[in-house]
């Protein structure tokens, strides 16, 4: 075990309130990433007591999450225009953090008003992108973990904790 599900609930519901105050009266959109992003945002979004929307993409995984153009394909894409919105993209965990920049950058070719993002965990010592987190729940060593919309192999998402999949 690595976050058990009170301090996960404590500190969603701090960040929901830090997020709240930042972009009140912003409407923003928060952007979920499927699948790992699940539990997160729906914990998220009620911790939030401002009018916000809220919708959901996938983002291929092949290789790093990214093409050499530094684009991520979207395997299913939001159904919502961003032009002219406050963008919140939401994920589960930035490790390289490949996959957020190429997220960022493919959103913010939309137009939008801002682009920030906020993940659950970061695996800070493995940055490989220049990649600005603007919230961020925990910071975690570099071990793989599952739990709380995490997987391995598709399972273990449902845990209400994040663990580390241990060999022992
Ligand atoms: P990045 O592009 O290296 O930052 O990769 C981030 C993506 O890899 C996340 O959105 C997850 O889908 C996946 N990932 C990275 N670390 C873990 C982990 O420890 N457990 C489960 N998935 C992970
Ligand atoms: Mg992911």
């Amino acid at each position: 075990m690595l976050v058990a599900e009170g301090e996960i609930a404590a500190r969603v519901a701090e960040l929901g309130r830090a997020i709240a105050r930042d972009y009140a009266r912003a409407n923003p959109v928060l952007v979920g990433v499927l699948h790992g992003a699940v539990p997160f945002v729906a914990d998220l979004m009620r911790a939030m007591p401002i009018d916000l929307t809220v919708d959901f993409l996938r983002a291929s995984s092949y290789g790093a999450g990214t093409t050499s153009s530094g684009t991520v394909r979207l395997v299913a894409d939001l159904a919502i225009d961003l032009a002219d919105r406050h963008v919140l993209i939401v994920d589960d965990i930035v490790d390289t953090g490949l996959t957020l920049a190429a997220l960022k950058r493919t959103l913010e070719a939309r137009r939008p008003r801002s682009v920030r993002a906020c993940v659950l965990l970061d695996k800070g010592g493995r940055r490989e992108a220049d990649v600005t987190v603007d919230y961020v729940g925990f910071t975690i060593p570099n071990v793989f973990v599952v739990g709380y919309g995490l997987d391995y192999g598709g399972l273990y998402r449902n845990l209400p904790y994040v663990a580390a999949l241990g060999t022992a």
